[in-house]
């Protein structure tokens, strides 16, 4: 095992183009911040490292649509982003913006470094430009009929009425959508890094280093190299961003994702004089978290860069989470289905930890997870309320009125075997939270946590000190043991819920500095005969009104933002050409041969009937005109579409899957359906005029 003499831990830098959601809390932030308020805890030598990502088209965009500078807008969400993310406790060593002077010398002197080691392949290629605006259009940019069935508001990368996916160069009269002008074609030459060059030490030296590297994070980086790598446009085309630093190269950035992970070294520079310890000295510990959609660029691209560069340390782990769906939707930014962190606190002042607790206990660390207002409703009051504020305002109070307010002593020779068991818990719960919080196991940490917390109610109501009459050793002896196991729930809970910690400090009126880590599992962190203060309410209990409001909120979409900021950074990764991968397309799946495909008959079908299933959100019951018979399918489309809508609509449909019983429904085939940026399901249509039941090929 390698000794490391200090961390350094990064969370992916949001874009400035919009507040944050609690999906990034979850995703990103909360689980870094938890790993780093355990190691400051254990007095280890870290720093955590945060941002805003300020270039790139969404940004630009945004700023066109609001008739604000870009300036404007980076500036105001920084400040926005910034103050939510600290309200929420998130504990940043520094927060800093990649529209620095430091961060832009940083990451030039890093593209001189490889320009000048010849590591760039040059390249030029056609793209669509609006001359009015003098941008490069993305894909998504450019309008115009569809080829297909003559749709005029079709998208250069799809027709949203027919559902074909088509090219820029398809689309009947193309437009600009940014100034409705006709776009020239136009020569542009860019700097490509060839990954394929680095793909057996990604292969050898990374990946199969690190097995321990968790499986959606090592089986994606594992299907991204396997399906190839290709070189990779490093160079935009763009009047915003950090400047390309050689000759020649006027109008040109950096693109974004090659800008944005140097951030994470320009802050630190900014941070501290010593940035080169944490940045090149081999016994330094790199972990990056962030959300599923950026592992290929924190485990391919950036240490591709790091290693073609030379001189800097690589990831030692990059934890990355899935997805928080909200009410069992996907969150979308311009339909406005998120919960924005910033009106969180600002509902929700003093509750901070109500909402760390509910997104920890449903962090997405192995697969997509669900953030329900109800969970948060019953996850404070059953769990926080009921629970861990429970317990400890009965040992308070209980302490208060049979032991004067003051730490009872604790009578060794009348210590019992529930005592030992107690202690016994104590002890084996700070291992268990090292174990999990150690290896990136955030929800199994926090359950230990509210573990022990149910263990003190039940020592608690097993013991009855309040039945014991005169009894009094029996009462100091059980109070003494629940009030330092408030103590150690104090140093467990901090990394998780540091403003409930600190409360419970200020109740006992003991220092912040009692929460290192190695004053736990001690039966000595209370002095006998110490005078403590009255209960404080730990947590607060949250009443249906309060959720019936958010919910409300939720779905009359109180922020009416007009720009996906997170489609718009997609589209803003396409702008090089049509060899870019978006960022939340998923990597390909290994090689099939012909015979493979040639197994599955795929055929034109029309749907007659559709129907809501008993008791499953989420399933149509469709019956499908297949040309030569009628059949049924279960399609998981039902938060998608209403029945009546899809009625008459044409459809591709896998015809010869097995049969497969769906709530007690036969299903006989699956409908394909693509995503479209918003996340909502999209039907495979032929084009108008395909019969039903001819193949599809
Ligand atoms: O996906 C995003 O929100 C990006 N702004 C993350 C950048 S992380 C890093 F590389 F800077
Ligand atoms: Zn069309």
């Amino acid at each position: 095992m390698k000794e490391f003499k200090r961390h350094l831990v990064t969370a992916a830098l949001p874009y400035a183009n919009g507040p944050v959601h609690i999906g990034h809390l979850a995703g990103n932030f909360l689980p870094a911040d938890i790993y780093v308020r355990y190691l400051r805890a254990k007095k280890e030598d870290v720093k955590f490292i945060c941002g805003t990502d300020e270039h790139g088209v969404p940004i630009t965009i945004r700023a066109m649509k609001e008739g604000v500078s870009p300036q404007e807008i980076v500036d105001r969400f920084y400040k926005i982003i910034d103050d939510s993310l600290r309200q929420m406790g998130i504990s940043f060593d520094i927060f800093s913006r990649t529209s620095k002077q430091i961060h832009h010398e940083t990451s030039q002197a890093f593209f001189t470094t490889l320009y000048e080691k010849g590591l760039f392949e040059e390249r030029e290629s056609e793209q669509f430009f609006d001359e009015e605006k003098q941008l490069f259009l993305a894909d998504r940019y450019i309008t115009g009929t569809c080829p297909k069935c003559g749709n005029p508001g079709a998208y250069g990368d799809q027709c949203e009425k027919c559902g074909s996916s088509l090219s820029p160069e398809e689309l009947i009269e193309p437009k600009s959508a940014l100034s409705n002008s006709v776009p020239v074609k136009k020569v542009t030459k860019h700097w490509y890094l060839p990954l394929q060059n680095y793909e057996p030490w990604l292969k050898q030296g990374l990946l199969e280093g690190h097995p321990e590297w968790k499986n959606n994070v090592y089986g994606q980086c594992k299907s991204w190299i396997d399906s190839g790598l290709h070189a990779r446009a490093m160079t935009r085309d763009s009047n915003r961003g950090v400047k390309v630093p050689i000759e020649g190269a006027e109008g040109k950035v950096l693109y974004v994702w090659f800008d944005a992970p140097i951030g994470y070294i320009s802050a630190t520079k900014e941070l501290t004089a010593q940035w080169s310890d944490y940045w090149c000295q081999e016994d330094t510990k790199l972990v990056h978290f962030l959300g599923k959609d950026n592992i290929v660029f924190h485990c391919i691209i950036f240490p591709a860069m790091l290693k073609a560069h030379g001189g800097f340390v690589l990831p030692d782990n990059v934890p990355a989470n899935e997805f928080l769906n909200i009410e069992g939707e996907k969150v979308s930014t311009s339909r406005n289905w998120a919960v924005w962190v910033d009106e969180y606190v600002k509902d929700f002042p003093d509750m901070q930890d109500a909402m760390r607790y509910t997104l920890c206990a449903n962090m997405p660390e192995n697969k997509d997870n669900d953030f329900t207002w109800k969970d948060f409703q019953e996850r404070n009051n059953s769990e926080l309320v009921s629970i861990l504020g429970n317990f400890v305002n009965r040992a308070f109070v209980l302490m208060h009125k049979l032991c004067g307010g003051k730490v009872p002593p604790f009578h060794m020779e009348h210590k019992d075997e529930k005592d030992d068991a107690l202690f016994e818990k104590i002890v084996a719960t700070k291992k268990s939270i090292e174990g999990s919080i150690e290896n990136y196991r955030f929800r199994e940490g926090l359950f230990s946590v509210i573990d022990l917390a149910r263990e003190g109610n039940k020592y608690l109501q097993d013991k009855e000190p309040w039945k014991k009459g005169d009894d009094q050793i029996s009462i100091d002896n059980c109070l003494h043991m629940c009030l330092q196991l408030c103590a150690n729930l104090a140093i467990y809970m901090n990394p998780f819920l540091p403003f409930t910690a600190t409360k419970l400090c200020r109740m006992m009126k003991v220092m912040d500095r009692m929460l290192e880590w190695e004053n736990g599992a001690s039966l000595k962190l209370l002095q006998k005969g110490y005078p403590l203060n009255p209960p404080a309410l730990l947590f607060r209990k949250v009443e249906d009104e309060e959720i019936a409001v958010q919910k409300e909120k939720l779905s009359a979409g109180s922020k009416q933002l007009t720009v996906d900021s997170k489609q718009l950074a997609v589209d803003n990764g396409q702008l090089a050409g049509g060899e870019e991968q978006s960022s939340q397309i998923s990597a390909l799946k290994s090689q099939i041969n012909f015979e493979d495909f040639d197994k599955i008959d795929l055929r034109v079908a029309t749907i007659i009937a559709a129907e809501k299933v008993a008791k499953a959100d989420k399933l149509l019951k469709l019956t499908l005109d297949m040309g030569f018979e009628t059949r049924t399918v279960v399609s998981g489309i039902a938060l998608h579409y209403a029945p009546e809508e899809i009625i008459g609509k044409q459809v591709s449909v896998v015809a010869n899957l097995a049969p497969r019983k769906m709530k007690g429904i036969e299903s006989n085939g699956m409908i394909l359906m693509a995503e479209n940026a918003e996340g909502k399901l999209i039907f495979i249509s032929p084009a108008a005029g395909a019969m039903n039941g001819s193949s599809v090929k």
